[in-house]
């Protein structure tokens, strides 16, 4: 299924948007062809000043000087304390958040956050996981707004396909060995992304869950964007065994696609107006999509429920002292 972003994005007028790693691949063009359609403001948020100032000059060079004030806003994903600072800005500087779309994510890093969480797990879940969080309630006052339809405000979590390689692992989600820095028991850095982006998924459908978008007005949607031709995992080349991990590498990436193209399904799940028919149609609150608005193409642990649950209880735990206080704001 196609996707056009100059005729299929509606006029998004009033909009404030966010997306995380936008200095670079998916997340650089999703601002580009956002920015073409008239939000308020749209926030471009990167872990480096410099990238982003860089990323902000290129966009600009390609879009009307009369579309959307784009904000730079500094977020580093590997730390707790920077995701709480960026969530505050935005908290003191905007009456709504319509659109957050989780977009960053690094495959092939070492180590751990400066919070001691595995690297892939910290940064690619753990972080956004906080980020919304933090910015719920903000999105939720945004649902209630008189000119906005229910299902219209929405979080978009880009996940993977590689959410497949997680089943590697001995036990689903080893919590114990993922704060420790380092997940022994997940062999190989794919699965340890895989896990990472497993996370996205269920994360976004427990979202999905706790937050009912009937009740509440929010739409809460995961994808996989397609292999596409982006820096994500050039990190991968410092690794030992190198040759063995690009052979898997070049099965991962057959049939990659170009950025352009590559960002059509984040476009959808965050644009793509209630109630209108035909195309990809309308994306369903927790759900997981491959490209563009295809559901069900999911491993079977990817829709597992009671690991959700799993999830969304240790996530809810280990944020605890950043969430006191912050859902009733
Ligand atoms: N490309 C694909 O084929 C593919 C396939 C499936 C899923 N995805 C997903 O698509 C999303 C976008 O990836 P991409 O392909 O566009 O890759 P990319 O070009 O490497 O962009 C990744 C972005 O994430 C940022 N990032 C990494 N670590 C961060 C941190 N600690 N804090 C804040 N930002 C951080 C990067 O910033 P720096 O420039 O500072 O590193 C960069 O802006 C990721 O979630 C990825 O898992 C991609």
């Amino acid at each position: 299924m196609t996707f056009k972003p100059d005729v299929d994005i509606p006029a998004l007028t009033n909009k404030v948007i966010l997306v995380t790693g936008a200095n670079e691949g998916l997340g650089k063009q999703t601002v580009l062809d956002l920015a073409r359609h008239h939000p308020a403001k749209i926030y471009l948020a990167a872990r480096s000043r410099p990238k982003a100032e860089a990323a902000l000059k290129e966009i600009q060079s390609k879009v009307e000087p009369s579309c959307a004030p784009i904000a730079l806003l500094d977020l580093d994903l590997a730390s707790l304390d920077s995701v709480a600072r960026a969530a505050a800005q935005i908290k003191a500087q905007e009456s709504r958040l319509d659109i957050l779309i989780a977009n960053a994510g690094v495959l092939g890093a070492n180590g751990a956050t400066k919070d001691g969480y595995e690297i892939h797990f910290g940064v690619n879940h753990l972080g956004h996981a906080l980020l919304i969080r933090l910015l719920l309630p903000l999105l939720l006052c945004t649902a209630q707004r008189e000119d906005v339809a229910v299902g219209e405000t929405r979080v978009v979590v880009v996940g993977s396909y590689a959410e497949k390689f997680a089943a590697r692992a001995e036990v689903v989600y080893p919590f114990a060995e993922l704060e420790r820095g380092e997940a022994p028991s997940v062999k190989g850095v794919m699965a340890r992304y895989g896990l990472s982006k497993l996370a996205n998924v269920h994360y976004t459908a427990q979202l999905a869950r706790h937050y009912p978008e009937g009740e509440f007005g929010v739409r809460f949607v995961a994808l996989h964007p397609g292999a596409v031709r982006t820096n994500l995992g050039d990190m991968l080349k410092t690794w030992p065994r190198v040759q063995s991990v690009l052979r898997g590498l070049v099965g991962l990436f057959v049939g990659m696609v170009s950025v352009e193209e590559g960002v059509w399904g984040q476009l959808w799940a965050a644009t793509w107006p209630v109630g209108r028919m035909g195309g990809p149609g309308e994306p369903r609150s927790g759900g997981f999509y491959h490209p563009v608005g295809v559901e069900g193409k999911g491993t079977p642990l990817a829709y597992d429920e009671a690991k959700a649950e799993e999830l969304w209880e240790w996530t809810e735990r280990v944020l605890g002292a950043y969430l006191e206080g912050h859902d009733e704001t």
